[in-house]
Formats: C-alpha cells, sequence, structure tokens
C-alpha cells in the first residue's frame, strides 16, 4: 500500500475535508489538509513576513496555530496561494506526504493536478457556493465568530474566483476526477461513494 494516494481537490467548504478525514480515518491512511500549508503562510504575511520566505521557512509547528481557520487568514492564503514561489516552495513536503508507507490522503485544490498527477483515486468535491456559505457560516458561527451570511457569501465566492483563475496550478478537476456534488448529495453519501471507490482501486 506504500505511495497509495487519494487526491481530493475542490473548493472552500465543498466537503472534502470531511470527506478526507473519513476515508483516512476507514482505510488507516494518513491525511494532509494541504489548505493548512497555505493558512499558515497567510497567517506569516498578516504578521509582516513576506509570503515566499514565510512558505521557505514554514515549520510543522506553524501548523498549530489556532487562529488558521479565520476568514482574514483564509483570505491572506489564497492570495499567497497565487505566487508561484510560494507554490514552488510546499511541492516537496506535499510529494512525500503521498509516497508515506501506509498510503495517504491529501485535500486541497491541485493535488490530482499538479502534485500527485499519479495519485490512485482522485476526487473532485463541490457543491454550490450558497450551499458551502452556509456550511461555512455555521461552522464560524458556532465557533463564536462574528460574521454575517451575506459577508461569508461575498468571501467564499471571492476565493473561488483567485483560485480557479490563477495562472499557477488553478483549482479544477483533473481529467481523471471523479466529481462529487454535496450539494445534492448528503455527505455521508459522499464518503460512502469515497469509501466505494477506494476499495475497488485497493482490490484491484
Ligand atoms: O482548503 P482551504 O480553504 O483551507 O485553503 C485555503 C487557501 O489555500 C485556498 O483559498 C487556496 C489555497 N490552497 C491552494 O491554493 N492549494 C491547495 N492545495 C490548498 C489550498
Amino acid at each position: 500500500m506504500d505511495g497509495f494516494t487519494v487526491a481530493i481537490d475542490g473548493p472552500a467548504a465543498a466537503g472534502k475535508g470531511t470527506v478526507s478525514r473519513a476515508v483516512a480515518e476507514h482505510f488507516g491512511f494518513a491525511h494532509l489538509d494541504t489548505g493548512l500549508l497555505y493558512r499558515a503562510v497567510g497567517a506569516k504575511v498578516l504578521e509582516g513576513m513576506s509570503a515566499e520566505e514565510a512558505a521557505l521557512t514554514l515549520v510543522a509547528h506553524d501548523l498549530e496555530n489556532d487562529q488558521l481557520r479565520t476568514n482574514a487568514v483564509a483570505e491572506a492564503a489564497s492570495k499567497a496561494a497565487a505566487i508561484p514561489a510560494v507554490r514552488a516552495a510546499l511541492v516537496d513536503f506535499q510529494r512525500s506526504f503521498a509516497m508515506r508507507a501506509g498510503g495517504a490522503v491529501l485535500d486541497g485544490r491541485d493535488i490530482g493536478t499538479v502534485i500527485c498527477p499519479d495519485a490512485q483515486v482522485k476526487l473532485f468535491v463541490t457543491a454550490t457556493s450558497e450551499v458551502r456559505a452556509k456550511r461555512r457560516f455555521a461552522e464560524l458561527t458556532a465557533k463564536g465568530f462574528d460574521v454575517t451570511f451575506d459577508d461569508v457569501l461575498a468571501d467564499v465566492e471571492a476565493r473561488d474566483a483567485r483560485d480557479s483563475t490563477r495562472t499557477e496550478a488553478p483549482l479544477k478537476p483533473a481529467p481523471d476526477a471523479v466529481e462529487m456534488d454535496t450539494s445534492t448529495m448528503d455527505i455521508s453519501a459522499a464518503v460512502a461513494r469515497a469509501i466505494e471507490l477506494i476499495g475497488a482501486r485497493l482490490g484491484a
């Protein structure tokens, strides 16, 4: 199973994190939320560091910052993620993670297209921007953040636009990715479908 990689891409709050965690737990694979790498870079930019320097000097401890889930950090992450030197600095870490013994699940925007184009299973998880903004709004208010739905929707749409139109590694499905729309499909159904696809590939 070494080098068995599952690539899960999609826009913000589509459910890829939930699907990734569930399949990693089901199969005993390691899981890397690659958005956290960009968020950690974004957090350092907000503290005044240049994005390139932040990406080049990133250490595991930076991923433990409890501010990484805020909207301000997401926005800074999305901006930093459009810089080719930032993306380049994070490639090796992601590829080594993908090759670790026992299998790995990586979720992000460009895993199936750029980081792991040879992944054994590729999923592209989407949902309408309204559905995603509703989920993000519920998540943020549950954590006590003072936000309005309209602001969250505007943030989700601005981030989608930036992530999909950048020249370097834009958000898009790999040609061989299986697409799942979680606005019409329950997350538990998406998890079941992912487990079925991965199981079939492991058995092949
Ligand atoms: O998945 P997320 O919302 O935590 O990601 C935060 C930002 O990081 C996202 O707006 C774009 C960027 N990102 C990326 O460009 N490539 C990835 N593989 C993961 C995230």
